[in-house]
């Protein structure tokens, strides 16, 4: 695939890291061409340090890894109101969440994901990837390490099955909670997690251990 990638941190680091790993071509877009080039550099093989607008352009699906205070201002120098990403699948990783509390910073009852496809008309918005550290993803699948789940919400089910794609090849094993009318819930519990972990328990061990059904571990994903 020909992945788009807005922003130049951590999550733009370990996704660019684990999908060029994965064989796609990454183009990688920032507010800072300097930071761009930098990361392009360090992640080498298929990876492309390209203007903001270049990123979104011709992509099979776009990765918004800026800060979520950051992600109206990205969206608009981008053009996205202007509908250059629409038929694009979007993933929303961002977490407007108080750092070390959880709390959501954004409105009652709005979300980040609801947000974004306001200001990017016509994408395919998926919220995905908002629930693991980066660091989860710069590990190659395979090699011991069990495969977590990615759940997502989105509103359009081939722009589900992209990341969907997207999610196995970095080990990953994607699971569709529902539409972007229950994403809310989705970045409410990304805030469940930071609560928790900064509070120094295992976030994992806050909910019931069920075993998955037949196949659904990615085992025969
Ligand atoms: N890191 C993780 O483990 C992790 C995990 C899950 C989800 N996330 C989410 O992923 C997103 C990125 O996280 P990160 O850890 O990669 O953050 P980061 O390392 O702090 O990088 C943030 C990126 O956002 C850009 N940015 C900030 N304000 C901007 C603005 N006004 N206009 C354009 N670009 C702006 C920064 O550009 P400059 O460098 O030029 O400031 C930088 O490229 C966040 O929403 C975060 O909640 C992160």
């Amino acid at each position: 695939m020909r992945i788009g990638i807005l922003g130049t941190g951590t999550l733009a680091a370990a996704l660019g890291e684990g999908w060029a790993r994965a064989g796609h071509e990454v183009a990688i877009g920032g507010r800072s061409r300097a930071k761009a080039e930098e990361l392009a550099e360090r992640l080498g093989r298929d990876v492309l340090a390209v203007a903001p607008r270049e990123a979104v352009t011709g992509r099979d699906a776009v990765l918004l890894a800026v800060a979520w205070d950051g992600v109206e201002d990205m969206l608009e120098s981008v053009g996205a109101s202007d509908g250059v990403l629409e038929g694009t699948p979007l993933i929303d990783p961002t977490n407007a969440v108080t750092h070390g509390v959880g709390a959501l910073l954004i409105g009652h009852g709005a979300s980040m994901a609801g947000r974004i496809s306001g200001l990017a008309p016509g994408a395919r918005v998926v919220k995905a990837f908002h629930l693991f550290p980066a660091e989860r993803w710069t590990r190659p699948p395979g090699g011991g390490l069990p495969r977590v789940t990615v759940a997502m919400c989105g509103d359009d089910a081939t722009a589900l099955d992209v990341v969907g794609e997207l999610v196995r090849d970095v080990g990953g094993v994607p699971a569709v909670l529902g539409t972007l009318g229950r994403v809310r819930q989705l970045e409410e519990v990304a805030g469940f997690v930071i609560g928790l972990a900064f509070a120094g328990f295992d976030p994992g061990s806050a909910v019931p251990h069920l075993p998955p059904r037949d196949g659904r571990d990615g085992s025969r994903a």
